[in-house]
């Protein structure tokens, strides 16, 4: 079996699907691998080093299209790409398919197995094949580098000859797998940090960090889907909720937001008034850019200054990381076709969950529960 990975051809993207190590443990599988040449270079994997693994490099897209059996890729390749695979070929890459609907008819129509990395349910066994976690953690230890960088003022207490300077005060809002990681590093680096989740049940992982959590009473209301993950809140709660956050957005040097709701648009936390009661100098690093954002203010892509505060709202911030973001989502995809491959070959075996959920589409069908009952 052929197995592609493309130079990736989006905006921004430097991390490329698979890295020499991995492309190895393919070929020891008996796979074959193709990889467009100097696919790995933005992300410091060399043709060399693919060739080496045992790896063909090839400069034809074309031809790596109209070979592959199964193409991996980070982003979703561009249509005329998909166009020029084979028929029953298997699409491995982030797909959004709840977002992008036109892609899953163009997937059905050109009879591809589309299979996304966006969509591997969050249960134990699922952890080594979880892109999501890995691209969200490596967001969250970016964003306070990113912060503690674009911030005038030390991270840390100084004790100088000059006089003492006390901690920089962060507060991490959304204290998910990215906010975990943002309050990790902020406390790394020396920062007096505090976080907030709209899930009671991270206190004791905030805290756990040694960062304080938040205490914010709202009316009773379940804030918890049974997956885990966070539901929208009424009205009355977001008031509540918005009334204590100023207080401690006001007095933060650093605020790090990364509160998402899934298929919502990002939760707004931090209004015009509360950046306008921040000190001079002060740095908001927007996680939810790319969905909205949390800062009413945020602009996506972009650092904007208000009332002297900067406002930053990257957009793909792993691939800032991309030798790393690369290393992992590889690994990611290798656990994930471990589970797929049988035998040399794929087995679409759909009692098994994993496969079921991932699959959004396999011979002009939708197979994912969550696409086809949208
Ligand atoms: P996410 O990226 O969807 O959201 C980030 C954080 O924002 C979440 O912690 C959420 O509670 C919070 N949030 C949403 N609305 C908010 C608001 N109004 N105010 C404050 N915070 C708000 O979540 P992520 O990081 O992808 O993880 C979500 C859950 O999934 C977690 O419980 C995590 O433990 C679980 N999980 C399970 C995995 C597994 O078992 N394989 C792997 C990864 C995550």
């Amino acid at each position: 079996m052929n197995v592609g990975v493309l130079k990736e051809t989006a905006e921004y993207e430097q991390r490329v699907a698979l890295n020499p190590d991995v492309a190895g443990k393919l070929i020891d599988k008996g796979l074959e691998v193709w990889i467009e040449s100097e696919a790995g270079l933005a992300s410091s994997f060399l043709n060399e080093q693919y060739e080496k693994a045992g790896a063909t490099v090839t400069a034809s897209r074309e031809e790596l299209l109209a070979t592959a059996d199964l193409l991996l890729a980070v982003q979703t390749p561009p249509a005329e790409d998909l166009k020029k695979l084979k028929k029953g070929a298997v699409v491995i890459c982030f797909l959004w398919a709840l977002q992008h609907p036109d892609l899953v008819e163009l997937l059905k129509e050109l009879e591809l197995t589309g299979m996304g990395m966006d969509a591997i349910p969050r249960i134990s066994r699922a952890q080594n094949m979880d892109a999501l976690s890995s691209m969200s953690s490596i967001a969250g230890y970016k964003s306070a580098l990113i912060a503690a960088n674009e911030l005038d003022k030390y991270l840390p207490m100084m004790m100088t000859a000059a006089g003492t300077i006390p901690p920089a005060k962060a507060l991490i809002l959304g204290a998910g797998v990215a906010g975990l990681q943002a309050i990790a590093t902020c406390k790394r680096l020396g920062a007096r940090v505090e976080a907030y989740d709209i899930r009671p049940v991270v206190k004791e992982q905030v805290e756990s960090l040694g960062a304080s959590f938040v205490e914010i009473e709202l009316q009773e209301e379940d804030t918890e889907t049974e997956g885990g993950y966070a539901k929208e809140v009424s009205k009355d709660n977001q008031e509540r909720q918005r009334e204590v956050t100023h207080r401690h957005v006001a007095k933060s040097d650093i605020v790090i937001t990364t509160a998402l709701i899934p298929g919502r648009p990002a939760p707004l936390l931090v209004t015009k008034e509360m950046v306008y009661d921040m000190n001079p100098g002060s740095v908001i690093v927007d996680l939810a850019a790319e969905n909205g954002g949390n800062c009413e203010l945020t602009e996506a892509g972009k650092t904007i200054i208000e009332n002297e505060v900067k406002i930053i709202g990257p957009l793909n911030i792993p691939s800032q990381l991309a030798h790393h973001a690369s290393q992992l989502y590889a690994k990611n995809m290798l656990n994930l076709l471990d589970l797929l491959i049988e035998e040399g070959k794929p087995n679409f075996n759909f009692d098994d969950e994993i496969l079921l959920n991932t699959t959004i589409t396999h011979k002009g069908e939708v197979i994912s529960p969550l696409i086809k009952n949208n």
